[in-house]
């Protein structure tokens, strides 16, 4: 069975956390994905946002949302008020899986499967934990079923906030937090009508931006 859970240190805060992630070899992503990708961010951020999985990009800088879906996010970010001095980024997975084109070289984006999912969970967890942020925002499908459960759709629970749910099975696991759901910045680029698209992500984050203020 895949699990990062061998991997998390027992103490310290996020910086042991992330140099204890680079070494991560809980489910096969590894293998072929240049580096783990972290989350990046103030250690005591009042918002964290959490993605699917690094991107190209990503995978060779290191770090979270700096490719185009990371552009657009943080254009989304300040069209709804949210600063990055307060904002902390990661994702579900935390290495790129991909398949390489019959040609080329070009990597093509594979959505991650359940099994790496709740591999990889542990970092997300732990992350969360110390971060312990006032509104987590899960952007798109694999965040969304990460923290709220295999039956979650974006489409019927966005742009609600909702009281954070337990990490764990014990229901007191938990913090006084928030949670919104929204679409993740990679379907605005893919939507047909991106400005629509695009607003609507901005709507969502000023719901977040407002319990905020
Ligand atoms: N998409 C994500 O979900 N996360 C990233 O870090 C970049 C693109």
């Amino acid at each position: 069975q895949y699990d990062a859970g061998p991997y998390l240190p027992r103490h310290g805060g996020l910086g042991a956390l992330r140099r204890a992630a680079a070494g991560c070899q809980g489910c096969p992503l590894f293998e072929h994905a240049t580096q783990t990708v972290f989350g990046a961010g103030p250690a005591h951020a009042r918002l964290l946002l959490v993605g699917e999985q690094p991107g190209d990009q990503e995978d060779r800088q290191g770090e979270p949302f700096v490719g185009p879906a990371g552009r657009l996010l943080h254009r989304a970010l300040e069209e709804a008020g949210l600063g990055d001095e307060d904002t902390y980024v990661t994702n579900a997975v935390k290495h790129f899986k991909f398949t390489t084109a019959a040609r080329g070289k070009r990597r093509i984006h594979k959505a991650p499967n359940l099994r790496e999912m709740s591999a990889c969970r542990p970092w997300l967890v732990a992350e969360l934990r110390l971060v312990e942020p006032e509104v987590v925002v899960v952007l798109g499908a694999t965040a969304g079923r990460a923290l709220l459960g295999s039956s979650f759709k974006v489409g019927e629970q966005r742009g609600v906030l909702r009281p954070m749910p337990a990490l764990g099975e014990d229901p007191s696991d938990s913090w006084p937090g928030q949670l919104l759901a929204t679409v993740h910045p990679s379907s605005v680029l893919r939507s047909d009508d991106r400005e629509a698209a695009f607003r609507g992500l901005v709507g969502d984050l000023s719901v977040a931006a407002a319990a905020l203020a």
